[in-house]
């Protein structure tokens, strides 16, 4: 029995279980919320299944392929939609069926080749001397002057420790800035972190197969996010870069930028393979793909034939079921600039003039009024899909009351809204209360 949607009573691991934390990505669901309406169990607040196995679903706001990956361990077929290429990478990745062992072994060498790139380097035995000073500095520091957070004192503790700072430079000659700074890449990294980028790029690029190389690529982008030049408590809002210690307001203390992404890398590439295995053990033998495309024009039937012909034929055969989806909101989130790193490290074609709700956009009324539009144009093209007596599942946090317009302008009816509390949300102010309802539709009869 459910008491409440709010899924509260998983655990963190549990939440983030195997492929769903391959990359962070700003604006997922959790699995848990598409399993309770995908899956055959009835309870007091759902009294009705809707998808059986051997289904075909389809999200068109794919994003980082949630519901994909769900439809995988129910045994549903699912074809998802984004216009941002990364997020459709994303989303293939956690679906693909790479070989294992192969994948583990090419992992563990790109891990011992890192370390072999950085055998001797100046920058690492300069890490080394630094985190032994600032350590000692903090232990002395702070227990002295009884942790005092002001202003005043922060600047103070990290002057003082810049003077070590700056003897440590001079001694291992280490530049941490990188000659030009035009690009995000060059922005906001140490030139060490750059140059160890730059190596695991190419050696990932001439993996041939091509699953393989997708995987360690995702896992080199997590590597990037991590190692980002920034504070420790600015990772989800970059403010500027930063090449010098500071005083961290996460950890109370003096903190130093990152100078190598070796432990990262290390940590990221290994996971990346437990993750795709424990999802490997769960999921059933049936099709789920991505299609980088526009939902409010996309071609289904033809991207799909193009991709996965065994998936075309059951989709010719029985039609698509339905929907479960959360589409994107009004001027909330930037879905390409939140990934701008991996857009620049690997090549990606940026789209994002044409997602929908553009951050860049705003909310204002002119912005509400194109949202309703562009919903109700995406659902209309679902729909040349849909079976007859599909089922529509949308996800959004509906403060201006735009979802009733959208079923209207779609010929949708509402039947059902379930009120879900949303307790935890990452990187976002966890203690501010928010809410989304689930809209359930069908065709107006
Ligand atoms: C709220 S997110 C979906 C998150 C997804 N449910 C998950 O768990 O990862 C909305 C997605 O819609 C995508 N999007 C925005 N405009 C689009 C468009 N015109 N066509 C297809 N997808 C679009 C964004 O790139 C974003 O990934």
């Amino acid at each position: 029995m459910v008491q409440s949607l709010a899924f509260d009573e998983y655990r963190e691991k549990e939440r983030t279980k195997h492929v769903h934390r391959l990359h962070p990505y700003k604006g997922k669901f959790i699995p848990q919320l598409v399993e309770y309406f995908l899956d055959e169990h009835t309870d007091e607040l759902k009294r009705d299944t809707w998808f059986r196995a051997g289904d075909v679903i389809l999200d068109p706001f794919c994003g980082s392929g949630t519901t994909l990956v769900q439809a995988g361990e129910l045994g549903i077929h699912a074809i998802g939609v984004d216009i941002s290429e990364f997020n459709t990478l994303l989303a293939n990745i956690k679906v693909s069926r790479p070989d294992l062992n192969e994948l583990y072994i090419t992992a563990r060498r790109l891990v011992r080749q890192l370390k072999e790139f950085n055998a001797g380097a100046a920058y690492l035995e300069f890490d080394v001397a630094v985190g032994e000073a600032l350590s000692q500095f903090n232990k002395e520091k702070l227990s002295l002057n009884g942790h005092n957070e002001g202003p005043e004192n922060s600047a103070r503790l990290v002057r003082d420790f810049m003077e070590e700072w700056n003897y440590l430079r001079a001694e291992y000659s280490v530049n941490l800035r990188q000659e030009q700074d035009d690009t995000f890449l060059s922005f906001w990294y140490v030139e060490p972190i750059r140059k160890e980028i730059d190596f695991l790029h190419g050696e990932i690029k001439s993996i041939p197969d091509t699953s393989i190389r997708n995987v360690l690529s995702l896992a080199l982008s997590r590597t990037l996010r991590s190692c980002r030049a920034t504070t420790h408590a600015d990772l989800a809002t970059l403010k500027s870069p930063v090449f010098e210690p500071y005083y961290c307001r996460k950890h109370r203390r003096i903190c130093k930028p990152l100078l190598t992404a070796t432990k990262w890398w290390e940590r990221y590439a290994l996971d990346s393979v437990s993750r795709i295995a424990a999802y490997r053990r769960l999921r059933t033998p049936t099709h789920q793909i991505c299609i980088t495309d526009d939902a409010r024009s996309s071609c289904l039937e033809t991207a799909v034939r193009n991709t996965d012909s065994g998936l075309a034929q059951i989709m010719e055969k029985q039609g698509v079921q339905g929907i479960f989806s959360s589409p994107p909101y009004v001027g909330l989130i930037d879905y390409h600039e939140q990934h701008a790193y991996a857009y620049e490290l690997f090549g990606l074609a940026r789209r994002d003039e044409w997602e929908i709700g553009a951050k860049f956009n705003g909310q204002g009324r002119q912005a509400r009024e194109d949202y309703v539009e562009a919903i109700v144009q995406v659902l209309r093209n679902c729909k040349r899909y849909l079976a007859p007596d599909y089922d529509v599942f949308l996800v959004a946090n509906d403060k201006w009351d735009l979802y009733p317009s959208i079923a209207q302008g779609s010929g949708m009816r509402i039947i059902k809204r379930y009120e879900r509390p949303v307790l935890y949300r990452t990187e976002k102010n966890r203690n501010t209360p928010y809410g989304e309802t689930i809209f359930h539709l069908k065709e107006v009869s």
